[in-house]
């Protein structure tokens, strides 16, 4: 007995040890039809989405949950358990630090695997195209393809290293949430191979396993069985995973099967027994087709390691801890830009102080909707900065500002007044305006007058107008950091961390600047018809091409140092490797250490009709004070390329074409040019 036992271990470990394709393959011949068509669609259960296991075979079941900023619960559905409201998707992604986006989806899928799910519904990749989109705060990828090609990979890698499926959403075009159930994103090829599909596409290349396909429709065909679309993703791109829909957004049987959905969700109304035999016996779907969707749901769960280790996760258990607050403190703090810092009132120094007065929203950290995290605690500006004082003999008093007289004369002989502004929005609608609203912008003008040393902090789900931002000698932009927002906010205004965070959106002067007509946003008719006819002007591209100077730029963000940047060069374009080697040095030239984010645009020959300047890559660098350190970066065919839709394919330019390095999109340090 014992000895057979010890050959089924050997044959088990035998087994794991061929490959996910071969077992797949493997499991697929043993599964009988309705096995197959139960693993295509979800059923109700825990959590958002349930596939059941199955017993027979010891498949798995798949556990799939929200979302993005962290592992949503329902608090008041019964036993539920704490997780993490970390700071969200578009707040982490202005660290441009990618060693903390992998700690950040490596430490937030740890608490999804110890709840029990297997796939969590992140990353959110897609392009603020609209600034007052209702789910820009769940994106990664701000306004820039390059940008957001670059971040989502350790993103899809720290989540998957926890041995968690991620699922890249909402593929595709998902940029506007108003009638975002029907409307089409109507948009021509170039753009959406030069500006939309950059982020997914790095994000397959990663490795990710499964992509969501979203609501709307493109070119008026719905995106769950859009066979364009879908193909893309799956032929040209490589995509090996499964395609899930966003829940609710099947609209077809035999249509979405052959596009290459493979799995319905939260139910199966056109993915059940009943529905795909009849498309089989009909010949509308050819049985193959169910199979690969079968095929690829299994690799996908083998490469993973689902059938290797037994899942020991438990969706009621406490998830948080003292090292994952710390943690979301430290993200917090790093993303936090600094758009502002006149006479460096920051930071300030606490022995230096006797009378500090907080104003201001103190809850609003956090989107709503799928990927709202409920927040075991919130830490608020006022108690980030009273523990922050603690034995400093300071005096910190705190006022709502609702009413902005008392708040003003509260302020006006403090040494300082923090001012704490905020706005928030979530899924399913989109922000009706850009201001802040509440009288938030009279109360920071009413502070600012009374105090002339006032800082104010922004916490907002993107872009958001900042009317006084000249009458305020300090301005943070905090994002929707999670339940630390006061404590990081805190380690920013006392330089315990030292700013290095960028914007990857552009910071407007008011509403709807980049002048979307109704039929461009949010669209005409019924149903909803969107254009893209701004093609590739969005974001910077469109604020570069008029000239207009935005409230801040694309990429801007001080530090509490300054950086040098010289020896810029560019190497001529090797025709045979297909690239473009540059490098150049940046010196800390103050006396703090800090990291600067270093951003190479480039401006291609104007015949190619591309915008005027283009984010192409960027490295953050950690300097002591006064340390310089040489940056390189190797510009590839790729980069040089358009789309050409009349061949279906990337196409090299030829000319000249200008690189420019700098500390944002509108602070260039250094630029040369090089022929193609
Ligand atoms: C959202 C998805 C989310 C799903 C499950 C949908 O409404 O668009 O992003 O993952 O719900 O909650």
């Amino acid at each position: 007995m014992i000895g057979f036992l010890l050959f089924c271990v050997f044959a088990r470990s035998l087994w794991a040890q061929s490959s996910p394709e071969a077992r797949a393959q493997a499991m697929l011949q043993r599964m009988n039809f309705t096995e197959k068509v139960n693993m295509l669609h979800g059923v109700n259960g825990i959590y958002v989405g349930n596939v059941p296991g199955n017993e027979r075979l010891g498949i798995p079941s798949l556990n799939l949950q929200d979302g993005p900023q962290g592992f949503r619960i329902t608090p008041g559905t019964g036993e539920v358990g704490t997780s993490t409201a970390w700071p969200s998707s578009m707040t982490i992604a202005a660290s441009w630090d990618l060693d903390l986006l992998y700690e950040w989806a490596y430490e937030m899928a740890r608490e999804f695997k110890d709840k029990g799910a297997n796939v969590q519904l992140a990353p959110g990749i897609g392009i603020a195209r609209v600034p007052n989109a209702g789910r820009n705060f769940e994106y990664l990828c701000g306004e820039d393809p390059s940008f957001g090609a670059a971040v989502v990979v350790p993103v899809i890698q720290g989540i998957q290293d926890q041995g968690v499926m991620a699922d890249a959403k909402h593929w595709i075009n998902n940029e506007i949430e108003d009638q975002r159930m029907t409307v089409s994103a109507n948009v021509d090829e170039r753009t959406r191979f030069e500006l939309y599909y950059p982020p997914f596409e790095a994000a397959i290349k990663a490795g990710v396993l499964s992509v969501m396909c979203s609501y709307n429709r493109i070119n008026d065909v719905w995106s769950c069985h859009n066979n364009e679309t879908l193909r893309h993703l799956k032929e040209n791109l490589g995509f090996r995973g499964f395609v899930v829909s966003d829940w609710t957004a099947t609209h077809s049987t035999a249509q979405s099967m052959n596009a290459g959905l493979d799995m319905e969700m939260p139910l199966g109304l056109f993915y059940n027994e009943h529905t795909l035999s009849t498309a089989v016996d009909s010949g509308e779907v050819p049985m193959e087709k169910i199979d690969e969707s079968v095929y690829r749901i299994l690799l996908s769960m083998y490469s993973i390691g689902l059938f290797d280790h037994d899942s020991t996760g438990d969706p009621t258990a406490n998830v948080t801890s003292d090292a994952h607050n710390a943690l979301a403190r430290k993200i917090a703090a790093t993303s936090t830009v600094l758009v502002k810092n006149d006479h460096s009132l920051l930071p300030l120094a606490k022995s230096s102080l006797r009378r500090v007065v907080v104003i201001g929203d103190e809850t609003t950290v956090s989107g709503t909707g799928s990927g709202h995290v409920e927040p075991a605690y919130i830490i608020t500006p006022h108690q980030g900065i009273s523990l922050a004082l603690q034995g400093y003999n300071v005096e910190v008093e705190y006022v709502d500002g609702t009413d902005i007289e008392a708040a003003a004369e509260l302020a006006a002989d403090a040494d300082v007044a923090i001012v704490v502004v905020a706005t928030t929005c979530g899924e399913g609608s989109d922000r009706d305006t850009l201001a802040l609203g509440n009288n938030q912008d009279a109360l920071v003008s009413a502070v600012a007058a009374a105090n002339p040393s006032t800082v104010v902090s922004v916490n907002t789900p993107g872009a958001v107008l900042m009317p006084w931002s000249n009458e305020v000698p300090a301005i943070l932009v905090s994002w929707l950091p999670g339940q630390e927002a006061g404590n990081a906010l805190a380690d920013v205004i006392f330089g315990d961390v030292n700013p290095s965070a960028r914007l990857h959106i552009t910071m407007p002067n008011k509403d709807n600047e980049v002048a979307f007509t109704r039929a461009q946003y949010p669209g005409v008719g019924e149903p909803r018809e969107a254009s893209y006819s701004e093609e590739l002007l969005i974001g910077y591209r469109y604020y570069d091409a008029m000239d207009i100077t935005p409230r801040f730029c694309f990429g801007h963000g001080l530090s509490y140092t300054t950086f040098a940047y010289s020896n810029l060069i560019v190497e001529a374009y090797n025709e045979t490797a297909g690239s473009v080697s540059v490098s150049l040095d940046v010196m800390n030239t103050g006396t703090r250490d800090g990291a600067e984010v270093v951003q190479l645009y480039l401006s291609f020959p104007t015949e190619a009709g591309e915008p005027l300047q283009q984010l192409k890559m960027f490295e953050k660098v950690l300097l002591r004070a006064q340390q310089s350190a040489k940056v390189i970066f190797e510009l590839k065919n790729r980069d040089l390329s358009v789309w050409d839709a009349s061949s279906s394919s990337w196409s090299v330019v030829r000319g000249a074409f200008v690189v420019k390095v700098g500390a944002s999109s509108r602070d260039i340090r250094a630029s040369a040019d090089f022929i193609v």
